[in-house]
C-alpha cells in the first residue's frame, strides 16, 4: 500500500482556518491522507491564552474564524519547522509579505519531494519584473508548486455555502491528488494547467476591488461597478498576456472561478472593497483602516497595486494599465479619489480602437466615441 500523504497547512488566518476545516474533514475519511493535519499557527495571545492552545482544546480559531468548529484532527503547532518537517503536501496560506521569512525558516528542513500548493494572493518583484509567489516558494524550497484560487470568501466557504475554485497544476496526477484533498460537495474544484494565469488572476483582482470600493465610497451604483469589473478584467487579461510567458494564456482560464468569478465576488464582498470604501468616506489612511477594521487581517490590494506599478514602470507600460495605475496613485500618491472616475471615462477601451489594451482580441467595437 502506498504510504499515506501527510498534510501541513502553513498559516491559520481567516482563509487558512476555513481551508483547514475542509482539509481536516477530507483527510479524516480519505485513505490517501494521514488523518492528522498539522497547521502552523503564528503564536499570539488571545484573551490571555495562547492561540494554539485555544485551537487544540476548543477547536476554534477564535481570532480569525470565530464561530466555526475546526475538525479535531487539525493540530495547531506553533513551531514552523516541527509543523512542516514530515509533510508530503504543504498548503501555503499566509499573507504574501511573510512568505520570504517562512521559506527561509523551513529551507532544507522539509521533505525534498514534498508537493506545495499556494493559496496566497499577491505578486513579488524579481530582477526582470514580475515574480509569482509560487515561483518564490519553488525557488527557495526546491519543491514542485501548484496554486488554488477562486471566488472563495473565507467566511462563506466556512459556512459551507456553495462555491467553485480553481487549482492550477501542471502535473495531472498531482492535480488529481490535490483535488481529492480540497474538494467537497459545496467547494467544487476544477483543475487547469495554466497555473501562472490562475495565480496572476488571484493577485490582480484585489487591485480592481480597491477601485470598486472607491466607486462605492463615492456613491456610484451597480452599473459603474460592472464597468470597473469589465475594464479591470481587460487589464488583467492584458497583463497576463504580457507577463505569463511560460506557456499559453487562454481566454478559457479567465472564465474559471479564479478569473471572472473571483473578480466579481471580491468587487462586491471582499475586505479590499470594504476598506477602499471607508478610505473615501472617512478620509483616513489605508494603514489606519487596516488596523481599525481588519482585526489583524492583512490587506492585499494596495500592496499588489504598488508591486504591479513598479513592474509596469520598469517595462514602460504604465499607460496601458490606467485602472491599475489610478488605484496606485490614489492609495500611495495622494491623488484625489475622483481621478478613478476620470480614469474610467478616459480608459483606452473608450478612446480609440488601436489603443485597445487586449490588442483587439476581444469582440471588435462597431462604433467609437
Ligand atoms: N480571507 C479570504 O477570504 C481569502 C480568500 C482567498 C485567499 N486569501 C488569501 O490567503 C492568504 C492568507 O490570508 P488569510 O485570510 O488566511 O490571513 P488573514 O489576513 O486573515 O490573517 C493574517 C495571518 O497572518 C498571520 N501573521 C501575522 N503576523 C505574522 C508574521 N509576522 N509572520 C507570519 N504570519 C503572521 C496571523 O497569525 C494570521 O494567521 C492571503 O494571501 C489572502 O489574500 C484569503
Amino acid at each position: 500500500m502506498a504510504p499515506l500523504n501527510k498534510v501541513c497547512i502553513i498559516g491559520s488566518g481567516n482563509w487558512g482556518s476555513a481551508i483547514a476545516k475542509i482539509v481536516g474533514a477530507n483527510a479524516a475519511c480519505n485513505a490517501n491522507f494521514d488523518t492528522t493535519v498539522k497547521m502552523w499557527v503564528f503564536e499570539e495571545m488571545v484573551n490571555g491564552r495562547k492561540l494554539t492552545e485555544i485551537i487544540n482544546k476548543d477547536h476554534e480559531n477564535v481570532k480569525y474564524l470565530p464561530g466555526h468548529r475546526l475538525p479535531e484532527n487539525v493540530l495547531a503547532v506553533p513551531d514552523l519547522v516541527e509543523a512542516s518537517r514530515d509533510a508530503d503536501i504543504l498548503v501555503f496560506v499566509i499573507p504574501h509579505q511573510f512568505v520570504g521569512k517562512v521559506c527561509d525558516t523551513i529551507k532544507g528542513k522539509i521533505k525534498a519531494d514534498a508537493l506545495g500548493i499556494s493559496l496566497i494572493k499577491g505578486v513579488d518583484e524579481g530582477p526582470d519584473g514580475l515574480k509569482l509567489i509560487s515561483d518564490v516558494i519553488q525557488e527557495k524550497l526546491g519543491i514542485t508548486m501548484s496554486v488554488l484560487m477562486g471566488a472563495n470568501i473565507a467566511n462563506e466557504v466556512a459556512d459551507e455555502k456553495f462555491c467553485e475554485t480553481t487549482i492550477g497544476c501542471k502535473n495531472k496526477n498531482h492535480g488529481a491528488l490535490l483535488k481529492e484533498l480540497m474538494q467537497t460537495t459545496n467547494f467544487r474544484v476544477t483543475v487547469v494547467e495554466e497555473s501562472d494565469v490562475v495565480e496572476i488572476c488571484g493577485a490582480l483582482k484585489n487591485i480592481v476591488a480597491v477601485g470598486a470600493g472607491f466607486c462605492d465610497g463615492l456613491g456610484f451604483g451597480d452599473n459603474t461597478k460592472a464597468a470597473v469589473i469589465r475594464l479591470g478584467l481587460m487589464e488583467m487579461i492584458a497583463f497576463a498576456r504580457i507577463f505569463c510567458t511560460a506557456g499559453p494564456v487562454s481566454s478559457a482560464t479567465f472564465l474559471e472561478s479564479c478569473g471572472v468569478a473571483d473578480l466579481i465576488t471580491t468587487c462586491y464582498g471582499g475586505r479590499n472593497r470594504r476598506v477602499a470604501e471607508a478610505f473615501v468616506k472617512t478620509g483616513k489612511s489605508i494603514e489606519e483602516l487596516e488596523k481599525e477594521m481588519l482585526n489583524g487581517q492583512k490587506l492585499q490590494g494596495p500592496a499588489t497595486a504598488a508591486e504591479v506599478n513598479h513592474i509596469l514602470k520598469h517595462k514602460n507600460l504604465i499607460d496601458k494599465f490606467p485602472l491599475f495605475n489610478a488605484v496606485y496613485q490614489i492609495c500611495f500618491q495622494a491623488h484625489p479619489v475622483t481621478e478613478f472616475i476620470s480614469c474610467l471615462q478616459n480608459h483606452p477601451e473608450h478612446i480609440c480602437y488601436p489603443a485597445r489594451i487586449d490588442g483587439g482580441r476581444a469582440a471588435p467595437h462597431l462604433s467609437h466615441s
